[in-house]
């Protein structure tokens, strides 16, 4: 295994960014602005924030289970969920928990608006934030999108995946099942991320807060899919998916996107399941009770065999229930005090 350093190919689309949230604002926060308003992404977020996030999403996903939602926590705020890309667990997610918060809360699709007749996104996103939108659930297809409209807008933006460079409610969601499985915490702790990881904002999120834990991360996947600059997320890149795998205690597997095939990128869709998918037989090279995690939408028998995907080491439909309670306890994060004010 070697540590990450030489580029083996240019720099993925999540490395060349249209808006950097590290850039400074152009204007002072509006009057009254809680620094939380808006989460872009975890990269540079604290352990303690970050564990902060996973106390108050455990404390949810109890009162989801126990049917105690909803609630009037955010009586009086409204949220807009502005989906500029397809799905269905973030989006179906975030709906539940601004309902079972009690936001006033709609859902924008980019195909049926009329972004389709050439409105900009700016633009777009004022005209949602005049109707007195206190928070913008936002996915576009474009890295730094969600900071770019932080940037320009009163309203709280929280990034709910731009392009190849963050899904930071994914990120969390990960490591709450993580930790769930981890009975014992994150110390000595090691996680493999395996497949595209150059276009994967899955893998980035992941990174950041596994690296704010302190959790070692080893990356694997094909060279054309490895990014260039990959030691900024830190951790290890391995030659193989077996060596990645070997006496790690998870893995995150990664959804291949069939348009690389196109772009010459993998040879077949065949040799990528052959090489770098996660089979039972590789599953055994993790620890005793080492688990499986997958983001969704999955390709079974490409990234992941249904063996697997459905065998007793997935966790991937816990996943996909603590995406609620991460999504609670975000909404409530950004809230902050409008939520207070509105009770
Ligand atoms: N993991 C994820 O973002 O899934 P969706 O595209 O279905 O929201």
């Amino acid at each position: 295994m070697r540590h990450a350093q030489a580029p083996t190919r240019p720099a993925a689309p999540g490395a060349g960014i249209f808006y950097r949230p590290t850039d400074p604002p152009d204007a002072a926060p509006a009057p009254g602005a809680s620094a939380c308003r808006d989460l872009l992404g975890l990269e540079g977020m604290s352990r303690s924030e970050i564990l902060e996030i996973l106390d108050a999403a455990a404390a949810y996903r109890d009162r989801i289970r126990a049917h105690a939602l909803p609630t009037n926590e955010l009586r009086g705020v409204t949220v807009c969920n502005a989906f500029f890309e397809n799905s269905t667990r973030t989006r179906v997610s975030f709906e539940i928990a601004e309902q079972g918060l009690g936001a006033i809360h709609t859902s924008f699709q980019a195909g049926s608006s009329s972004v389709a007749k050439g409105e900009t996104l700016l633009d777009t996103l004022r005209v949602i934030a005049s109707m007195r939108v206190d928070l913008l659930v936002v996915r576009h297809a474009s890295p730094g999108a969600a900071a770019y409209l932080a940037r320009h807008l009163e309203a709280g933006v929280i990034n709910a995946g731009d392009g190849a460079h963050e899904h930071p409610t994914q990120g969390l969601l990960d490591l709450m099942t993580l930790r769930q499985a981890w009975r014992d915490g994150f110390a000595g702790r090691r996680v493999a991320i395996v497949g595209d990881i150059a276009h994967s904002r899955v893998a980035r999120s992941a990174a950041f807060g596994l690296h704010a834990l302190g959790v070692e991360v080893t990356f694997a996947g094909p060279a054309t899919l490895m990014p260039a600059g990959i030691e900024s997320l830190g951790g290890a890149v391995a030659a193989t998916v077996e060596e990645a795998m070997r006496g790690a205690d998870a893995v995150i597997t990664l959804r291949i996107q069939r348009e690389r095939m196109e772009a010459g990128l993998l040879p077949s869709l065949v040799e990528y399941a052959h090489e770098w998918g996660i089979t039972a037989r590789r599953v055994e090279l993790m620890k005793a009770g080492a688990v499986v995690l997958h983001p969704g939408p999955m390709n079974r028998g490409v990234e992941i065999t249904p063996e697997v995907a459905d065998g007793p080491r997935s966790v991937i439909l816990d996943q996909v229930e603590n995406g609620v309670a991460i999504r609670c306890a975000v909404l409530k994060r950004c809230a902050g005090d409008l939520a207070k004010a509105a009770t």
